[in-house]
């Protein structure tokens, strides 16, 4: 299929390239012309097609896609759906087991499994019996098998089934028509099928296949069920239609949020006059704001928060997605007359009107396998989904300080420079990446040997400054026999193939390529082998890996991407399994990494497309971005519909991918990337340099400030992640999840939370010089970072602001480890001194934690080598205790310093116990600012002690 390029044409291409590094030195403005003519060079020289035009039209909306526009339209004035409840059987402790009937239908049978879950949760499965053809079940994500809790039937009736189970939950299960109500603490808090849109398209023998006229079954042959074209992209769909929608209505909430990945509003819009959110992983290029399309990862997760309690919803379903969003109103009237009280507190207003998120859930195929979490707090939720689902692991430290990154660091020249340059402005640095062109002709795993000739000799010189490298690795594989990993590939037959059986060829960066099938173990045990060190040539233990374009991007491909009729190992289609593809693969670089050190160090890789369970394995970024204010802005709403549905190592491009930042916006960048969990600059191969120097003094000494600020706090983000991995609590926070009862936040998305400790307001706008905070919490009280300036809870402020400003504040109550000393790596500063900054809530009282390991190894595991501390201030007294006795770690590290916000008067006297000893430290107090500093001799970090002021 692949035409070789002529010379001529190739020549033109390289013309092409000429001309836009021509024009970019001398008219920097005409960025979209320069593109062009740079596109236009890589097709020619490179043969690669033009992708289509880039907007939006290469993507489907919902009435392009001939399930959705079925589903959508699905409205029954009653539910044909029946349980029969004679049917029940009870298989295990906490396992019922239902027939469901389609009563129009009713040769079809549905089984329904009803599991309650330890932790308040619920799992419902729902799928045919006997179907002619075995529907797909998602396998990889849970992390075992969910463990059961015993259920009480309390109520069984000819219609009613009612059950509890666990601290505080209930379910209620109608037969006639099917329904399912939970509840939680007895507030009734989610409905399945009340809106009767329950629609399970059973496989079905194609019309007219069995001899029969196709007009004697007219409703098994509406337009796009056996067949469907989107531009020039023909699906066969061999097996028919295969769709199932549902309703889950969430009572008395008003707000809901999750279901990324989107680039829109955190509180999720109604999608009344829009396309429903979709979930398709798909390849955007330069991706539009404010909309419901989809991007590279999915993840089938919804929560619902209101005063009362928070919930979620996950439906376990890798097929394409689309998700209705409706805010309603239910009267409650003459609901449920058999329970008497389940809204809570707004229950008895007068119009018997209660809020409600109706949600309509459409996915192409799979089962329905649906997980309940009943809270009732935010904290419980993010335990509940990360019980099933895993928690991220606790990242080296390095992964979480400050990364350098661009398309491309040329050579190792250039590498070196920008090394050096971190030098000389004394900026700290942790890691260099390298993009695509570092490898020769895009062959991953292997290096462009003209400008890398020794990459071994430098990431060891990296590793000097106590400095790590990244190297990308994507999973199209180009078509060469020549490659050598092709060519193995190739006769081993790991090729996912197209549905003629042939291996499937598309085009990506390479030009002509072949995927892998990581759905077959043996490939996928094959390509995470890939990654040891005789295998990858010229990775050393000081190289970290990066996953890009593997949604699959497929430049010729039906939206970018794999065709749907594509086959799999297992003989499933990619529309089965499509929005796992990229999680199997970053997951089998995590066992190759980790394979490499003999289980012993922790990988780092960052993915671009996920699912459900990717935060066990890797980081993730929001992907394309552009340099334009409103997507630094976007990047906060993104980020914590990631972080509450699980994926709590996360960032955006700072700078922007596509396009050139100004000075003002990069700066801004910095400063607000500077608290969000992964932090890296990055850009398009077409823009100007823009490492941190190059906009002038006063910029690089901003840029330099922001990313200190980043290092100071590295022990406190280091604690969180711990904390995330044993409790699931992301470190980046919706204020809600701190202030549930807050009403004010539950449509925040200007500001956010890093951890329970500080509150964090970023500048995105241009041309500011105040912006309008507000504090949470009633009885709050909030101390600005750099002034101590003391602000009140359940108040709004206008705060001033210059370029010098991040509007960060500590929250009264919380204490806060800190590094101040100056380091140029992370890894350098472990056992460097600690400074706590104990930030006093209206009752003079705090606490927080501490938690400190080597930064790179399993050790904390396997050999409890680690330091956890609580410290607690409490009665004038401040004490470290330890968190778990049987840990230890050896350090010198020692507190240096102790800062007390808010404390009311000057302490006479101030002593330190510690075992037998006794010291007197040095100590200074502002009145007016009410700022207590405490200074040497401190006592270790790993000692028991007591502060006593007096
Ligand atoms: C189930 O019933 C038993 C016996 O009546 C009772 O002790 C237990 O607390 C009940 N459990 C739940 C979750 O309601
Ligand atoms: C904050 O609240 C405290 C206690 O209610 C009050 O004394 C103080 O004046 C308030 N400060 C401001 C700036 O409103």
């Amino acid at each position: 299929m692949a035409s070789k390029t002529s010379p001529l044409i190739q020549f033109i291409g390289v013309l092409c390239l000429y001309f836009t590094s021509v024009t970019r030195q001398t008219n920097k403005n005409d960025g979209k012309m320069i593109r062009f003519w740079h596109l236009l060079g890589l097709i020619l020289i490179l043969n690669i097609p033009p992708i289509e035009n880039v907007d939006r039209n290469n993507f489907k909306t919902c009435d392009q896609s001939a399930f959705c526009r079925r589903q959508r339209k699905y409205k029954p004035e009653t539910s044909p759906y029946e349980v029969d409840l004679s049917s029940m059987e009870t298989l295990a402790n906490g396992h019922l087991q239902f027939t469901l009937l389609n009563t129009l239908k009713t040769h079809v049978k549905f089984q329904l499994d009803l599991y309650t879950l330890e932790q308040n949760s619920l799992r419902v499965k729902i799928n045919e019996i006997n179907p002619i053809r075995k529907r797909y079940e998602v396998q990889s994500v849970l992390v075992g098998e969910p463990k059961l809790v015993k259920v009480n039937i309390t109520k069984s009736d000819g219609n009613q089934i009612e059950g509890r189970f666990d601290k505080s939950a209930r379910f209620l299960l109608n037969a006639k028509p099917f329904r399912l109500d939970l509840f939680t603490n007895d507030i009734f808090v989610m409905s399945v099928n009340s809106k009767n849109m329950f629609n399970f398209e059973h496989y079905r023998k194609k019309p007219g296949s069995d001899g029969t006229p196709a007009e004697d079954n007219k409703e098994d042959n509406e337009d796009g069920m056996w067949e469907e074209t989107f531009k020039t992209h023909h699906d066969s769909k061999p097996y028919g239609p295969s769709s199932i929608g549902v309703d889950v209505n969430f009572l008395n909430f008003e707000n809901v949020y999750g279901i990324p990945e989107h680039a829109d509003a955190f509180a999720l819009r109604s999608t009344h006059e829009t396309d429903p959110y979709r979930l398709f992983n798909l390849d955007i290029f330069e991706y539009d704001i404010n909309n419901p399309m989809a991007l590279y990862g999915s993840i089938p997760y919804m929560l619902a928060h209101n005063e009362h309690a928070t919930v979620g919803f996950f439906w376990l379903n890798a097929a394409e997605g689309w998700i209705d969003v409706q805010n309603d109103k239910l009267n409650t009237k003459n609901l449920f007359s058999t329970i008497t009280s389940f809204f809570g507190s707004k229950s008895n207003n007068e119009n018997n009107e209660v809020p409600e998120v109706s949600t309509h859930w459409m996915f192409e195929s799979g089962i329905f396998d649906g997980f309940f979490f009943l809270g009732p707090t935010p904290n419980d939720v993010f335990k509940q989904y990360t019980t099933l689902t895993g928690t991220v692991p606790t990242p080296p430290l390095w992964a979480i300080a400050y990364h350098q990154c661009r398309w491309n660091y040329n050579d190792e020249d250039d590498v070196r420079g920008v090394n050096n340059g971190f030098e000389q402005h004394q900026i700290p640095l942790d890691v260099i990446w390298l993009d695509i062109e570092h490898t020769n002709g895009k062959r991953y795993f292997t290096w462009d040997t003209s400008k890398f000739p020794n990459p071994e000799k430098l990431q060891d010189d990296m590793a000097i400054y106590g400095r790590k490298m990244v190297t990308i690795s994507d999973p199209h594989i180009k078509k060469d026999d020549g490659y050598q990993l092709y060519a193995e590939a190739k006769s081993l037959g790991y090729f996912v193939k197209s549905k003629d059986g042939s291996d499937f060829e598309g085009w990506c960066w390479p030009g002509s390529s072949m995927w892998l099938d990581y759905f077959n173990p043996e490939i996928y045990k094959w390509y995470s082998q890939r990654y040891s060190y005789n295998n990858y040539k010229g990775s050393t233990s000081n190289l970290f890996i990066w996953n890009d374009m593997n949604e699959p991007s497929v430049f010729n491909g039906p939206e970018v991407t794999f065709p749907k009729d594509l086959v799999h190992f297992g003989g499933w289609e990619n529309r089965d399994v499509h929005n796992l593809y990229g999680m199997l693969q970053h997951m089998a670089t995590f066992d190759g990494l980790l394979e490499r050190s003999n289980g012993n160090i922790r990988p780092f890789i960052l993915t671009r497309s996920f699912f459900a369970g990717t935060q066990r394995t890797s980081a993730v970024w929001t992907g394309d971005n552009a340099a334009h204010w409103s997507h630094l802005k976007m990047a906060v709403p993104m980020l914590l519909s990631l972080s509450v549905t699980g994926i709590g190592f996360i960032g955006a491009d700072v700078g922007g991918f596509f396009f050139n930042p100004d000075a003002k916006l990069l700066v801004r960048w910095y400063q607000a990337a500077a608290f969000q969990p992964f932090y890296r600059e990055h850009a398009h191969i077409d823009t100007a340099r823009r490492e941190p120097w190059l906009f002038g003094d006063d910029n690089t000494r901003l840029i330099r400030q922001a990313i200190e600020q980043r290092y100071t706090y590295l022990p406190f983000w280091y604690t969180l992640f711990r904390k995330q991995e044993k409790d699931g609590v992301p470190p980046m926070l919706p204020l809600w999840a701190n202030f549930p009862s807050d009403t004010n936040t539950f449509k925040t998305e200007d500001s956010f939370m890093v951890g329970n400790g500080l509150l964090v307001y970023p500048v995105t706008d241009a041309d500011v010089n105040q912006v309008t905070v507000y504090f949470p919490g009633k009885n709050s009280v909030w101390y600005d970072i750099r002034t101590f300036v003391q602000h009140n809870g359940s108040e709004t402020a206008l705060i001033n602001v210059d370029m010098e400003s991040i509007p960060v504040y500590q929250r009264g109550g919380s204490i806060i480890p800190q590094r101040l000393r100056k380091r140029r790596a992370s890894m350098l500063a472990i056992h460097d001194p600690i400074t706590l900054v104990v930030a006093l809530d209206r009752n003079n009282e705090a606490e927080g934690e501490f938690y400190l390991d080597d930064g790179q190894t399993y050790n904390y595991r396997h050999k409890h080598e680690f330091i956890h501390r609580r410290f607690t201030f409490k009665n004038n007294e401040l004490k470290s205790t330890s968190v778990d006795n049987s840990a230890r770690f050896e350090t010198d590290a020692w507190i240096e310093r102790i800062v007390i916000l808010g404390y009311p008067k000057n302490p006479a006297r101030v002593t330190i116990n510690s075992g037998d000893k006794q010291a007197i430290p040095l100590h200074s107090y502002q009145e007016t600012s009410q700022i207590l500093v405490i200074r040497r001799p401190g006592p270790s970090v790993t000692a028991d002690w007591t502060l006593i002021l007096s």
